[in-house]
């Protein structure tokens, strides 16, 4: 029974339902990057999902790119995660932390004035990037990583790993896509090093590979997911060969025993990435990337995905899960709120109605 309203157990994550909401960063976790009481009613509002990723949260100060978003490295913000997953856990929902370092895709103004900005490579994102109010700014320049530095970067991410679980939150998945600081090590474009972190494909997953094991040796390798989205120009991203990097970095990671693979599935030149990655990935995947009720049921009939996820149609409704069960008509965005408000201001974010 593969249906969409079906039961699943991808690793140690056993969900009442295959449809997952997406990571979506909503830029208002409060002062000191602590996500507020109004943060948890949203994500209680949409805990019928079969599982929530929660919204991209920086491992470090350094890996804080965008203002107000969330972390996990400091008490009070774990004290604000464990009030959201209590929430969701409250309505029988799921929740897994997105670990989201930004590496280079950072503005100075947004994070701690002692927070540096590194990449694997001093090489600037050329485009512009949300600073304080929202306002677009062009990125920092980072620093190059020391080769010595890197298990240290690794470390921080076990360390939001366990806050995460600490916090009540059931996993972790590893940002690997949109630009952010593991792609970068990745993308041919954005990794010029000459250590064992750069050079070839089997070089630049290292440090996706590494970490990934690091948070399965931490808390369960059936607790941790990671993301990937091949192709994607994000972020002034320019991989040379986006099959060759993707399918070295499924075969380096596909015998940790992970959770899943979650996929946001792109136009790639010659190939269907859906197609790559399960011929290169025995574990399970969640599919994503402008699905409907239709699209998502085909992929999972065709046993293409053993989940699928969603990201728009959950901001505007939070009972996403029953309007695909009854057939109900779906509630439209509004693209002016996405980013804005802050404290306790509702509007655009937790005041988006249920069906009666
Ligand atoms: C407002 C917004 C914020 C997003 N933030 C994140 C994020 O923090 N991490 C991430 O991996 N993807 C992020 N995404 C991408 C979504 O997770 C998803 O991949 C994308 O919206 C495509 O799925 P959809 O067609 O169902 O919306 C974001 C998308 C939106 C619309």
């Amino acid at each position: 029974m593969t249906g969409i309203f079906s039961p699943v157990r991808l690793g140690d994550l056993q969900l009442s339902n295959r449809i997952v909401m997406a990571p979506m960063t909503r830029d208002r976790a409060g002062p000191g990057d602590v996500p507020t009481a109004l943060m948890a009613e949203y994500y209680r509002q949409r805990a019928s999902a079969g599982l929530i990723v929660t919204e991209g949260t920086q491992p470090s100060p350094a890996g804080k790119g965008y203002w107000r978003t969330p972390g996990i490295h400091s008490s009070a913000q774990i004290e604000g995660w464990a009030r959201v997953a209590a929430a969701v856990h409250g309505e029988g929902g799921k929740l897994v932390m997105q670990l989201m370092h930004c590496g280079r895709a950072s503005v100075k103004a947004n994070k701690d004035p002692d927070a540096e900005t590194v990449a694997p490579s001093a090489i600037r994102c050329p485009d512009p990037i949300p600073g304080p109010d929202g306002v677009p700014v062009q990125p920092d320049l980072p620093r190059a990583l020391e080769t010595a530095e890197i298990a240290g970067v690794i470390a921080e991410y076990v360390t939001a790993a366990k806050n995460a679980r600490a916090a009540g939150i059931d996993g972790v998945e590893l940002h690997c896509a949109s630009g952010y600081l593991p792609m970068q090590f990745l993308s041919t474009n954005t990794n010029h090093r000459t250590d064992q972190y750069g050079g070839d494909a089997g070089n630049r997953v290292r440090f996706a590979v590494e970490t990934l094991a690091a948070l399965a040796a931490a808390i369960g390798a059936g607790r941790v997911g990671f993301r990937i989205c091949p192709g994607v120009k994000f972020n002034g991203m320019a991989d040379a060969d986006p099959v060759e990097t993707y399918t070295t970095l499924l075969r380096a990671a596909d015998g940790l025993g992970l959770a899943y693979l979650h996929l946001i599935h792109i136009p790639l030149d010659g190939i269907d990435a859906l197609e790559m990655v399960r011929a290169n990935w025995h574990g399970a995947v969640i599919e994503n990337g402008g699905l409907t009720l239709q699209s998502a049921s085909a992929v999972l009939a065709a046993a293409k995905a053993e989940a699928v996820s969603f990201g728009r149609p959950f901001i505007a409704n939070p009972d996403f899960v029953a309007r695909l069960k009854s057939g109900a008509a779906l509630a439209a965005a509004n693209p002016a709120t996405i980013y804005t408000g802050s404290g306790d201001d509702q509007r655009g974010y937790t005041d988006y109605p249920m069906l009666g």
